[in-house]
């Protein structure tokens, strides 16, 4: 469905910040965690328009470092919808060819999830199709730091000499190594930010914010974001082309 012509701009990579579901049940009168039960839903729908339109790599952002810091309450139904679909999902993933992922702090969330998280990794890493990114317990600066750290083991060990580390190697050492950066950053929800999602990665990438609250965005939506990226002009610092 979705085919390249050679003047139009590469797109095999989608990275979004799914925000706005606390939001979109409080215009409800409804409480915040039925907004991610929503959002939930929600992801499943963009997942299979992005496969849909030949997208090769979904990175979704769905609960950063940060957010450790809301409600117990809040955090613990998070965890709970996660579990849910943890134990569902493998035979959708595999019936669609999705390969999953996940990049993050694994040591802050619970062992049954860790666990879960391997096991779905691990049985859908021959899956060629579409590779999805979970970004679970992510945070751009721990990632950034936690490479750093691997980068200088390296080099106490006496693995690489100091001229060795470039951006080649320093990305290797990411969590998101093998995956290409994001051709598009989408966020919902009308906030302009960052929120340490991908620092790294996005230093080229371009962005679409939405107004749409998470819970209301859909594959039209995508759809249209996709068809007008088509006419950004990428530049990366050259002059334009004549
Ligand atoms: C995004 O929606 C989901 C997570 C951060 C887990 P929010 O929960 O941030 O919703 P708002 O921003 O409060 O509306
Ligand atoms: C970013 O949204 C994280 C996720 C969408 C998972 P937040 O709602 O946590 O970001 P801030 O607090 O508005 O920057
Ligand atoms: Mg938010």
């Amino acid at each position: 469905m979705f085919v390249l012509s050679s003047e139009e701009n590469k797109l095999e990579h989608i990275a979004i910040i799914m925000d706005g579901n606390g939001r979109w049940a409080k215009k409800r009168g409804l409480p915040r965690t039925l907004g991610h039960r929503k959002g939930a839903e929600v992801v499943k729908e963009i997942c299979q328009a992005a496969e849909k339109a030949g997208i090769k790599y979904l990175t979704l952002y769905a609960f950063s470092t940060e957010n450790w810091k809301r409600s117990a309450e809040e955090v613990n139904a998070l965890m709970d919808l996660l579990r849910q679909y943890l134990k569902s999902d493998l035979k959708e993933l595999q019936d669609h060819g999705v390969c999953i992922r996940f990049i993050g702090e694994r040591h802050m969330l619970a062992p049954d999830i860790v666990e879960s998280m391997a096991k779905l990794e691990e049985e859908t890493a021959q899956n060629d199709k579409m590779t999805l990114c979970v970004a679970l317990s992510y945070g751009s600066r721990q990632e950034i730091v936690h490479a750093a750290r691997r980068v200088a083991e390296l080099a106490k060990r006496g693995d690489i000499n100091i001229e060795d580390i470039d951006e080649k190697l320093f990305s290797d050492m990411l969590y998101t190594q093998g995956i290409p950066d994001p051709d598009i950053l989408i966020r919902t929800s009308g906030e302009q930010r960052i929120s340490n999602y991908l620092l790294w990665q996005l230093a080229y990438t371009e962005f679409f914010f939405t107004d749409t609250l998470w819970p209301d965005f859909n594959e039209k939506l995508l759809l249209e974001i996709i068809d007008s990226y088509k006419s950004r002009e990428r530049r990366y610092g050259k002059v334009k082309a004549q």
